[in-house]
């Protein structure tokens, strides 16, 4: 399973890949805003920076909806930097600029999946991952772990090579349920990667071991 941070902080993410288990980055214009990253210029410099604190994948959104204008952004963007991944949201033109991009060899992350058929269209157009926000479903009272069990189950049907990045993880627990499902990748907040490290009996456990060395010396 790969592990993404999904953020545009590139203080947490240069802790994540200090961790030494960050396969790559997600980002969306909410989170670039968020670190205050506004304007074209500095928002192409900023996923340079991530793509220079990384080693694996940067998603990068484009954030025209209209196809012509979807591909000369996705096209600048993925000139931007050999990990950058075009982002494309799942909306009619977007399956069309998914499909141009997979016939051209430039990879794409297909976002703002909320259904299986989304998810079965994404593949059918090539995208390279495809993007099941499970929190957000959690947040309208709809089982988001279960998309995750839809979209396993049908693209083994067909062995459909679109990786499924389950994304809007929020919580230690979201990573653990979609290791169980079969995802491909995740994204979230640091936060949710440092939390499988955690468990009260290996702090009690390490802290007897140091307690009786220090007996012994
Ligand atoms: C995915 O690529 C999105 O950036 C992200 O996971 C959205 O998460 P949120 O629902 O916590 O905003």
């Amino acid at each position: 399973m790969k592990f993404f941070i999904d953020t545009a902080n590139l203080g947490q993410i240069r802790e994540a890949q200090e961790l030494g288990v960050l396969d790559g980055v997600t980002t969306n214009p909410s989170l670039m805003a968020k670190e205050g990253i506004t304007g074209k210029n500095n928002i192409l410099k900023h996923y340079v920076d991530i793509c220079n604190i990384v080693e694996g994948d940067v998603s990068a959104e484009v954030i025209s909806t209209d196809f012509d204008e979807m591909i000369k952004e996705g096209e600048a963007l993925a000139e931007l930097h050999d990990q950058i991944v075009v982002k494309i949201p799942m909306i009619k033109d977007g399956v069309k600029a998914l499909k141009y991009f997979s016939d051209k060899g430039i990879r794409t992350n297909c976002t703002l999946v909320f259904s299986p058929g989304q998810a079965l269209l994404a593949a059918k157009a090539g995208a390279t991952y495809v993007s099941p926000f499970i929190g957000r479903l959690d947040d309208i009272s709809t089982d988001g772990l279960n998309l995750i069990a839809e979209i396993r189950h049908i693209y083994d049907n067909y062995s459909f090579e679109t990786q499924i990045l389950a994304a809007s993880v929020r919580h230690t627990m979201h990573v653990i349920d979609c290791a169980k499902l079969g995802a491909d990748v995740m994204t979230g907040p640091l936060s949710s990667i440092e939390g499988l490290l955690r468990h009260p009996l290996t702090d009690s456990g390490l802290a007897k071991f140091l307690a009786d060395y220090q007996k012994g010396n």
